[in-house]
């Protein structure tokens, strides 16, 4: 396994909880300086005071829905000379119901944050890891993204599907450059993210055997884009959800995800 050179900074979007915080703590185990981003910046100062015993931190309170953050993200760590070798996207939500269900300002920030700012980040920032043959990008996509669709949460399997395709057509492009891309696809995974989505009484009825530690999801994804993978899928029983939806036919598999969507999935 080739580790990222301690010199270059790791910078994590969503930092502020969940896998992203957990991403954070990861690499700060592994002596790797920090750039945290989120929007609350009190919770990205504590999880830097808590880790600055290890690494040097630096908070970037934003946020990524506003189009002006990329260029702005981007022009304050080069303001502070700070070579970002690790760019882990990790900022992501979900938007409950059906698409008509909420405004078209509401779909266009989520896009804004889950598409357009992953692929300016990742623009800005590969040309100096490509320079210094040296990089890695950590995608947080997930297993939404590999299962057929079903009615609900609209754009979200989109979207992850879109990502892990880039992660693997970047991956492939920069692999001789010495940048590795990985697209992180982990299952239900115990962080805020269905508290916020306001779906944690319904989740909270599936089958324990199916969830994840965010920690274990983070030590799984850095491994991966270290050791150079350019997917993975967390936990067994995912990566079993992942296999059949790829093998049963596609009627069969759908009619398998859309008899239980109701169990995860708010379509009205
Ligand atoms: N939990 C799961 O079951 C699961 C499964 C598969 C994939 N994922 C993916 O994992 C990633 C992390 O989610 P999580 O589970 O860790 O959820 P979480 O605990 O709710 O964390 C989400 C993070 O995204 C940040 N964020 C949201 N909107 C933002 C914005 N407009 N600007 C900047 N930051 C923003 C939040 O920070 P602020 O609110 O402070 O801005 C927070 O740090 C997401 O991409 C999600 O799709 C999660």
């Amino acid at each position: 396994m080739t580790q990222s050179t301690k010199s270059g900074h790791a910078l994590v979007t969503g930092a502020s909880s969940g896998i992203g915080a957990a991403i954070a703590r990861e690499y700060a185990r592994r002596g790797k300086p920090l750039v945290l981003v989120a929007r609350r910046a009190d919770r990205l100062e504590a999880l830097a005071a808590e880790l600055s015993a290890r690494v040097p931190c630096v908070v970037i309170a934003a946020d990524l829905a506003d189009p002006a953050t990329p260029a702005r993200l981007f022009a304050d760590t080069q303001a502070r000379g700070i070579f970002v070798d690790t760019l882990v996207n990790n900022a992501g939500y979900g938007v409950p119901g059906r698409y008509l269900s909420a405004d078209w300002k509401t779909h266009a920030d989520f896009l804004q944050v889950l598409m357009t700012s992953v692929a300016e980040l990742t623009h800005r920032y590969l040309p100096a890891m490509e320079a210094a043959r040296h990089g890695r990008i950590l995608n947080v996509a997930s297993l939404a993204g590999l299962v057929p669709a079903t009615a609900g949460h609209t754009l979200y399997g989109a979207t992850k599907l879109w990502l892990i395709r880039f992660s693997e057509s970047l991956d492939q492009e920069m692999r001789p450059h010495g940048v590795h891309v990985t697209a992180l696809c982990p299952g239900m995974t115990y962080t805020e993210f269905h508290d916020v989505n306001g779906m944690r009484e319904k989740v909270s009825k599936l089958p324990k055997g199916i969830w994840l530690g965010s920690d274990d999801v983070a030590r799984l994804g850095v491994d991966a884009v270290e050791s150079g993978r350019a997917r993975i899928v967390t936990g067994r029983a995912n990566r079993l959800i992942a296999a059949l939806s790829k093998y049963l036919p596609d009627a069969l598999a759908r009619a398998l995800i859309s008899s239980r969507s109701k169990d995860f999935r708010d379509a009205d």
